[in-house]
């Protein structure tokens, strides 16, 4: 089966409306060379998706946020909606990354209904899942994604999951430079894909610590479709060499 990668740029909260114009002049001739051979998109916070929309017109580079709220609209204060996004065009959105979980009380719950409030306005969601650290010592890494895969994207049909983004992303290895070991990575991942229907044709990525340098690692293993970039992405020629390193493995 071949599943086209996907090398997803997550900014976390960096970047201005200017820093981002930048960014993109730096990043566009680069990346539409590459667009060949993989899927990339840019996931800055709201308040640059406009720019990025503007610097990225007429190419086939994507564009996405970060977190949306599952109601079309309506008297929730400093929440932006699925169908919004849907307005300013994005392609993708994040749901259920571990910062949101830990730090602002994210639920499966919640994840499950902002994945329905994405595919209604045909935007793909990324959805995250991963143990935390006591959670990978204790042995349980395969019980947790297990349960946020259930939990978030149970009520879905074959389908649907089929057409969704997942990242593993273990919670020790984000922003912390200690990367999972991709053989590793591979067999949860694998075990991922076992644990729903449909999840065989959906794209898997890999997070956490993954570089210039170990992209190609991650990305010569068999189930990990490309990667979801923190701190690498922050600099348009790092990531793009990242992206070069990891979509030459999958060409
Ligand atoms: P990192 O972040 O690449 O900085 O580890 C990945 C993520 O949080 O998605």
């Amino acid at each position: 089966m071949t599943r086209r990668p996907l090398f997803a740029a997550n900014w976390k909260c960096f970047k201005t409306p200017d820093e981002t114009r930048a960014y993109i002049d730096a990043f566009r001739p680069g990346a539409e060379e590459l667009i060949p051979k993989t899927d990339i998109a840019i996931l800055p916070p709201f308040i640059d998706l406009e720019t990025v929309r503007l610097a990225l017109d007429g190419t086939t580079i994507g564009y996405g946020a970060q977190d949306c709220y599952w109601e079309q609209q309506g008297a929730f204060t400093g929440e932006v909606s699925a169908a919004m996004l849907g307005a300013l065009g994005c392609e993708y959105c994040i749901v259920g990354h571990s910062e949101r979980r830990r730090l602002f009380g994210e639920t499966d719950e919640m994840v499950s209904k902002k994945i329905t409030a994405l595919l209604a306005e045909g935007i793909t969601p990324i959805v995250c899942v991963g143990e935390t650290l006591d959670e990978y010592k204790g042995g349980l890494t395969l019980q947790r994604v297990m349960q946020q895969v259930s939990d978030g994207l149970g009520h879905l049909e074959d389908g649907e999951r089929a057409n969704l983004v997942v990242a593993y992303e273990p919670v020790w290895a984000i922003g912390t430079g200690l990367a999972d070991d991709p053989d590793s990575a591979n067999r949860t991942i694998g075990y991922i894909r076992q644990c729903l229907g449909g999840l065989d044709e959906a794209r898997v990525l890999y997070g956490g610590s993954m570089k210039a340098e170990n992209a190609a690692q991650f990305c010569a293993q068999p189930n990990i479709d490309g990667g979801l970039v923190g701190s690498a992405s922050l600099d348009a020629v790092t990531f793009l060499k990242l992206v070069e390193n990891g979509a030459e493995m999958r060409a």
